[in-house]
This record gives structure tokens, C-alpha cells and sequence, in this order.
């Protein structure tokens, strides 16, 4: 247990002050979903797939305290950089980082008794191989718990760049974007088959929204969070000598279309999904 002293955080420290603004906001709708559905109890074994710069990752290890561990697995080596950071400064003793791809999770068989996930087992590149994994790695009994964006997400920005496309006789270019949402944003009944496939029981399901807002088109495009996160895979639609000219048009048609609706709205329908491992412990072939 902590002492008094060792629960003290100093505000007069840039470190601690700098770990305050710690969740990407775009990721804290789903945060909050997927943290009203986790059990609070003790003595658990946690892992979270795709933990990033650790949210919800550390609002987990700390609140269900110092009897239970958790481990965050994700390859992108920066943002582990930055949660092994926050995970000194804030002295949370029960959370630890793994570098690596969740397709492939260095754990013994039966290891688990949560497996979380917010926005990350959508992203990563193999997603049947990810949930096999992580029913090997689940106790019976264990759940899996995650959240993903569904494929209506920003449709309001899509029928733009389609009819950019459309206006500058790049239809070829529309298939690669359905395919771009497809491989970005499951349906639901892709989850749940491949969870069923893997061998999770489907045990709820809740379904919300959020909305992006903005004034114009241009504040969008120069958003740091869609310029880090949206834009390389938006790019990625494109052959690269027509990306500069094709997303001037789409500014220019996001601009008029603020000017006429009076902002910019993206809609983000989310899920997130609770599975249970409820066959017997896995063994190896
Ligand atoms: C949208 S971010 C979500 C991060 C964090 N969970 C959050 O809510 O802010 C998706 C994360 O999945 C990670 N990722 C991509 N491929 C992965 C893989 N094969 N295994 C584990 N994580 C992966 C990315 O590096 C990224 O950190």
C-alpha cells in the first residue's frame, strides 16, 4: 500500500501537470462505455489490446487497485514511450507495457481474466487471429470487453469525397474508399462472428454516439487528431499526384457545405461489445 506521502502528486511539477490532459478525447466516448462495463473487483488479471498512450488502460489498473494487473500490448513504440512515463510519474505499480502485436500475445494459455479493448482490436491487421488469441489466453469464464467504431462513422464526409471523386472523373478511386471503410469499420455481425468463431459467448451489446463539430471544412482538415489519426489512411484512397488537388476540392465542398448547414457534423456510431469465455480452459493442439 502507498504511503500518505507517496500518494502526494505534485501540481508544481510540469511532469504531473502534464499527464493531466491524458485521453485523447476522441477516445474517451468510447472509454466511458467500455469503462461502465467493466466489473469492479479485485485480485484480477487484466490485458488490454491496443492500449496506446494508455487510455483506458490506466483508468483500469487504477481503479480496480493494487490487487490486480494489468498489461497493454500495442506496436506503436512512441505512445508506449509516453505511458511508461505516466505510469512512473503517476506510480501506478500494478500496469505494464508490452511492445508488440496483439496477433501474436506473449502469455500462457488460460492467463486472463478480463481482455479489454478501445478502438484497438479494430485496428489491427488481422482481427479473427487477434480474438483466437485472446481466447487462448482467457480463463473460462474470463470476458471480453470492446468498443469499435461502425461503419456509418463520418458518412458525412465520405458522400464528400465520393462526389469529389465523382466531379473529377476519379470514379475508380470509390471502391477503394468503401473497401478503406470496410477494413476500417466492422459491422456488427463481423464481430460477433468472428467472436463466435474464436469461441466467445455474446453476453450484451450497447450502441451510442458522439459527434464531431466544426465550423468550416479547413478547421476540420487542420484538426491535430484528424491529421494524425484520419488523414494518412483518407490519403492512402489515392495515388499520390492527385492527393493534393482532390482534397483541395474536398475542403472547398466541406467549406460551402459549413457555410450552408452552418458547421460541419460527423457522426460517430460506436458499440461496444461483451463477450465471455465459457468453454472449458483452452489447450494446446
Ligand atoms: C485508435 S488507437 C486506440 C488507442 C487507445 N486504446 C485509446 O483508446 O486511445 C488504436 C491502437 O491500436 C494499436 N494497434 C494497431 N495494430 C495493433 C496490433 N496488431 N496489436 C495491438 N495493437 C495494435 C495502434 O498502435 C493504436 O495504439
Amino acid at each position: 500500500m502507498k504511503s500518505l506521502s507517496d500518494r502526494f502528486l505534485n501540481p508544481d511539477d510540469p511532469d504531473v501537470t502534464g499527464i493531466l490532459d491524458d485521453a485523447p478525447l476522441w477516445s474517451v466516448p468510447f472509454g466511458l462505455l467500455l469503462l461502465d462495463r467493466i466489473p469492479m473487483k479485485q485480485n484480477l488479471r487484466v490485458l488490454d489490446i491496443g492500449c496506446g498512450t494508455g487510455f483506458p488502460m490506466l483508468e483500469v489498473a487504477q481503479r480496480l487497485g493494487p490487487g490486480s494487473s494489468i498489461w497493454g500490448i500495442d506496436p506503436w513504440k512512441a505512445a508506449l514511450d509516453r505511458l511508461s512515463r505516466k505510469i512512473k510519474i503517476m506510480g501506478i505499480e500494478n500496469a505494464k507495457v508490452i511492445h508488440g502485436k496483439a496477433e501474436e500475445l506473449p502469455f500462457e494459455d488460460n492467463t486472463f481474466d478480463l481482455i479489454i479493448s478501445n478502438n484497438g482490436i479494430n485496428n489491427v491487421a488481422d482481427p479473427l487471429h487477434v480474438m483466437q488469441e485472446c481466447r487462448r489466453t482467457a480463463k473460462p469464464g474470463a470476458e471480453l470487453i470492446f468498443t469499435v467504431n461502425l461503419p456509418e462513422t463520418m458518412t458525412e464526409f465520405y458522400d464528400v469525397y465520393e462526389k469529389v471523386l465523382l466531379m473529377t472523373g476519379l470514379h475508380a478511386y470509390i471502391p477503394a474508399i468503401h473497401h478503406h471503410i470496410r477494413q476500417k469499420r466492422r459491422p456488427v455481425e463481423d464481430w460477433k462472428a468472428m467472436a463466435s468463431e474464436a469461441g466467445f459467448m455474446l453476453k450484451d451489446i450497447r450502441f451510442d454516439t458522439f459527434t464531431y463539430r466544426f465550423a468550416s471544412g479547413t478547421a476540420l482538415l487542420d484538426y491535430a487528431f484528424i491529421r494524425l489519426a484520419f488523414m494518412p489512411s483518407w490519403l492512402e484512397i489515392l495515388d499520390e499526384p492527385m492527393q493534393a488537388m482532390v482534397f483541395q476540392l474536398i475542403e472547398n465542398e466541406l467549406n460551402r457545405l459549413a457555410a450552408e448547414r452552418k458547421e460541419i457534423s460527423l457522426n460517430i456510431p460506436f458499440a461496444c461489445f461483451l463477450f465471455e469465455n465459457r468453454q472449458s480452459p483452452h489447450k494446446r493442439e
